[in-house]
């Protein structure tokens, strides 16, 4: 069974933020997952989520915990908590998500929001009333589909891990069909985002700077923002150099083509998006969302968290406040994984180091 990844296949996650991996599950753990999958379809066809129970369940969540993927991503990245949940994600066959892709990083809030323009302060993208949609205490508002802030001190906006894992479970070779988008090679310029937010001694995160809550859309709608605006800026400019096709109308994405049982590794600041699904059979992935162990966190593994799941870990999964000791600051920690995502990867430090500093 592979157990890290090659050298070459590093690399590749260093240039673009994702590596593939291939025949990652085996047979019999594939075909377990899948009819468990298929018998509990909702039979309204329209539903993106099956039912949560699956997502605990063991012969799903095993198809990280039990097949090579543990293994690697203990190689690569490091020491992690226990695996306990994870996103059974189908797109039905024909489902077009609404027209667009909605390119994001994981992390945000996405909740109600005023249907009019002129409601939004345009430079935080803050509601002008932000009371009537966030409610008086608004560091406390969320729930596990995303907070508004993550510490009390509204220093931070975005919830954070270390690597998004995709398994397929059907075939998914020809682009059209419900695939993983990702924003190829973005990852850097993810960092770099919110480095600058740092050292602009802004928030971190959606109402920093250069970073809108709510922006409108060529509709006029307003729409939850899950970029900085020097990403969507970038995104633009991508999809107005590439050439749309029929199958893959989004130049500026590239489809992760995977056949059932391989898998993708992908950082968490890789811009993604499910896309519409233009094919007649589901589109079925699951996500593992994993965090690399906190020296002194003494939160790791707690089922609270969800850890599998969830994508903003420094709080229950149910936007619960945990308990921290003094010295310890958690959301601290998190801004400065996210303004140098390599310290995460235990087993990319050479490639990190022979790429950022070349000759020294
Ligand atoms: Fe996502």
């Amino acid at each position: 069974m592979k157990t890290d990844l090659s050298h070459a296949e590093k690399l590749e996650l260093y240039e673009n933020g994702y590596v593939i991996i291939r025949n990652a599950i085996s047979s019999d753990a594939l075909d377990s997952a899948r009819k468990l999958i298929f018998e509990h379809l909702p039979e309204d066809e329209h539903r993106l989520l099956v039912p949560g129970k699956l997502a605990t369940h063991d012969n799903v969540v095993g198809l990280f915990n039990d097949s090579c993927l543990s293994e690697i991503l203990s190689n690569v990245m490091g020491p992690f908590p226990p695996v306990i949940s994870c996103q059974v994600a189908v797109i039905p066959g024909g489902n077009r998500l609404g027209g667009k892709p909605g390119i994001h990083v994981d992390g945000g809030w996405s909740g109600i929001i005023p249907d009019n323009a002129d409601e939004i302060d345009m430079e935080t993208g803050r509601p002008i009333d932000g009371t009537k949609y966030f409610g008086e205490n608004d560091e406390i508002r969320g729930t596990n589909d995303g907070l508004l802030w993550i510490d009390e001190n509204r220093s931070l906006s975005y919830g954070s891990y270390t690597a998004l894992v995709g398994v397929a479970l059907n075939d998914q070779k020809h682009p059209g069909n419900g695939q993983l988008g990702v924003l190829k090679g973005m990852h850097e310029e993810v960092e770099r985002s919110f480095r600058s937010q740092r050292d602009a001694g802004g928030v971190i995160g959606p109402e920093g700077p250069g970073w809108p809550r709510i922006k409108i859309g060529d509709d006029g709608k307003p729409y939850c923002n899950g970029l900085p605006d020097a990403i969507r800026e970038k995104t633009k400019k991508l999809a107005a150099a590439g050439t749309p096709t029929k199958e893959w109308p989004w130049p500026e994405l590239t489809p992760i083509l995977l056949k059932a049982g391989d898998a993708v590794i992908t950082l968490h600041s890789c811009p993604h998006t499910p896309t519409p699904n233009f094919g007649s059979d589901p589109r079925m992935n699951i996500y593992f969302r994993i965090r690399r162990a906190r020296e002194g966190n003494p939160n790791e593994g707690t089922r609270r968290v969800a850890h599998g799941v969830s994508d903003h870990p420094d709080r229950g999964y149910f936007g619960q406040f945990l308990e921290y000791p003094d010295g310890y600051d958690p959301y601290q920690i998190s801004i400065d994984k996210l303004c140098d995502h390599w310290s995460e990867w235990d087993g990319m430090q050479e490639i990190v180091s022979e790429r950022r500093n070349p000759g020294s």
